[in-house]
Order: C-alpha cells, then sequence, then structure tokens
C-alpha cells in the first residue's frame, strides 16, 4: 500500500505536469502559485486510498484526485481575500491576493473551479456514466449545498454565538462536504464494488471531516505559525466560531478524539483493507499542520 507521501508526489507530479501543458498568462501563473504551493494534498489521497481499498488502479484516480484538490485550493485562494478572513500566508507563502493582487486572485480562484470540471470532463480512463456523477457530486459539494454555504455561514456567524449544532453544521459544509466528496469520487471510480459500502464511507467521511476541521479550529489556537505556513490567531481576530470558542480546548480535543472513533468504527466494517483510511483518520486528528 502507498505511503501518504508517494501518494503526495504522485498528484503533485499529476499537477505539475498538467499545468506545463497549459498557455503561459499572468493567471496561469497565479493559478500555479497557489496549486503548487504545497499543501497536504489529504483530498487527493482520500481519492486515491478510496479508490485503492476497491482494487481501482491509481492512474484511474489522478483526474478526480486534482479536481478535488483544484476546488479546495480555490476555496483556500478565496478563503484569504480580505473581503473574507484576510488573510496574508498560505501554504507557507503569501497568500495570492498579496503576491499577485486581488482581481487576479479572484481569477484564479474562478478559473481553478472551472478546472476541477475540465478535468473530470477529460478523463480518458473513466466511463462516461461515472464521470457524470463525479461531476454532479462535486458541483453539489462545492456549492449552494456544499463549501460555498459552509462559507457564507462561516462569515455570518463571526462576532456571535451560535449553538453547537449550528457549528457543526457549518463546519459540515465549509469543510466535510468536499472531504466527502473525495471519497465518494473514489468509490465511483472503483465501480460496482464499492457500491454496497457507500453508508459506510459516508459515514467516515463524515466523522473524519467534522474532526479535520475541530483541529484546525484547535491549530489556530495551539499550533505553530512555521509548521503551519498560515498565520496562527486568525480565528481570534476575526472572532469566529469556532469549537475551542464555543466548548473550550479540552472539549473540543475530546471531541476530536470521539470523532475518530466513530470514523474507525465506520469503516472497519467494509470487508477490504481499510488500514491506509484508519491511518488517515489518524493523521488527522494529530496533525500539527
Ligand atoms: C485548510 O485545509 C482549510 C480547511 C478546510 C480547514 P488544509 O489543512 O487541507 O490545507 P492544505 O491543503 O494542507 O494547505
Ligand atoms: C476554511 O476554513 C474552509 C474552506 C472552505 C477554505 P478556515 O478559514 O478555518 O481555513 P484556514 O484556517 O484559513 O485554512
Ligand atoms: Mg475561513
Ligand atoms: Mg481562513
Ligand atoms: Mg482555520
Amino acid at each position: 500500500m502507498n505511503s501518504l507521501k508517494s501518494l503526495q508526489d504522485r498528484i503533485d507530479a499529476f499537477l505539475v505536469s498538467y499545468l506545463s501543458k497549459q498557455p503561459v498568462s499572468k493567471l496561469q501563473q497565479a493559478m500555479n502559485y497557489s496549486l503548487l504551493a504545497g499543501g497536504k494534498r489529504i483530498r487527493p489521497i482520500l481519492v486515491y486510498l478510496t479508490g485503492q481499498m476497491f482494487g481501482c488502479p491509481l492512474a484511474n484516480l489522478d483526474e478526480p484526485a486534482a479536481a478535488i484538490e483544484s476546488i479546495h485550493t480555490y476555496s483556500l485562494i478565496h478563503d484569504d481575500l480580505p473581503a473574507m478572513d484576510n488573510d496574508d500566508l498560505r501554504r507557507g507563502k503569501p497568500t495570492c491576493h498579496i503576491k499577485f493582487d486581488e482581481a487576479q486572485a479572484i481569477l484564479a480562484g474562478d478559473a481553478l473551479q472551472a478546472l476541477a470540471f475540465t478535468l473530470l470532463a477529460e478523463s480518458q480512463l473513466i466511463d462516461a456514466q461515472s464521470k457524470i456523477s463525479m461531476i454532479a457530486e462535486l458541483a453539489q459539494a462545492s456549492g449552494l449545498n456544499g463549501m460555498c454555504l459552509g462559507q457564507s455561514l462561516d462569515l455570518q456567524a463571526e462576532h456571535q454565538s451560535v449553538t453547537l449544532e449550528h457549528l457543526q453544521k457549518i463546519h459540515c459544509y465549509k469543510t466535510g462536504a468536499l472531504i466527502k466528496c473525495a471519497i465518494r469520487l473514489g468509490a465511483y471510480a472503483s465501480g460496482n464494488g464499492a457500491k454496497p459500502y457507500y453508508e459506510h464511507l459516508d459515514h467516515y467521511a463524515e466523522a473524519i471531516g467534522l474532526a479535520f476541521q475541530i483541529q484546525d479550529d484547535i491549530l489556530d489556537i495551539i499550533g505553530e505559525q512555521a509548521i503551519m505556513g498560515k498565520p496562527q490567531g486568525s480565528d481570534v481576530a476575526h472572532e469566529k466560531s469556532t469549537f475551542p470558542a464555543l466548548i473550550g480546548l479540552q472539549k473540543a480535543q475530546q471531541m476530536t478524539q470521539q470523532l475518530y472513533q466513530q470514523a474507525i468504527d465506520s469503516i472497519k466494517q467494509i470487508p477490504y483493507n481499510s488500514k491506509p483510511l484508519q491511518d488517515l483518520a489518524s493523521f488527522i486528528i494529530n496533525r500539527n499542520s
């Protein structure tokens, strides 16, 4: 089974190769800058590990993996804009709007969103019906009923005290939706073999998706900026609604442990080798970047 590092290297190589074939422009440079700036590549890794679990060749998973990373990077570029979280550091480098300018950063995000669907549509190794399912899934997870909705709710919840239930909803949309989508893309690429296990995969995804964002909220308080490659204390400065702000650091940490256990319980029910996805759940709650 491939290590996380080898899958990171695989998606990086695929993205570099794809983008190097595109005509050079300022817009293309801004997209490259953010997309190739590093990043943990958790969502592509989820696509690969889910597909691999069901025996799907890695080559069939490259485009879906790149598509979800493209949407994710667009969401980060826009998340950092002055109108949103107004941050100046991302993946250890100046944010896209600082390096280029606000207009180019907005457009780089827009073009990365379009690129995601181009990648899926152009894939040679996925059958037409699966492609349509993937495109529909990614569109749903990105937009009005997914990440964008979550981001909208997140901004509305600044300087507010929200209920635990509402905060859970924000996190589920802004971060959980793309994580769940990554796992579904891996499952769709695997054909019928994965079908009986969609429910277990969704439960696993929901648990690690929420745990992922709670850990992100925790790191905003206790993380080290040099390791995270993004500003520490940004949530506090913006009076964001976060789990540590609402229930305290310790309870937030306990919650990530509980969610980890829920994720493991769900994924273990699938009668294939789920060890890599179990290890990824552990990485998500123990990460320091
Ligand atoms: C950061 O995502 C934004 C959230 C959804 C919490 P990641 O922590 O996956 O960021 P990168 O891709 O590794 O930079
Ligand atoms: C962002 O959440 C989630 C996205 C959809 C990008 P955050 O605003 O907490 O992400 P970071 O901490 O800036 O990476
Ligand atoms: Mg944000
Ligand atoms: Mg942010
Ligand atoms: Mg954050």
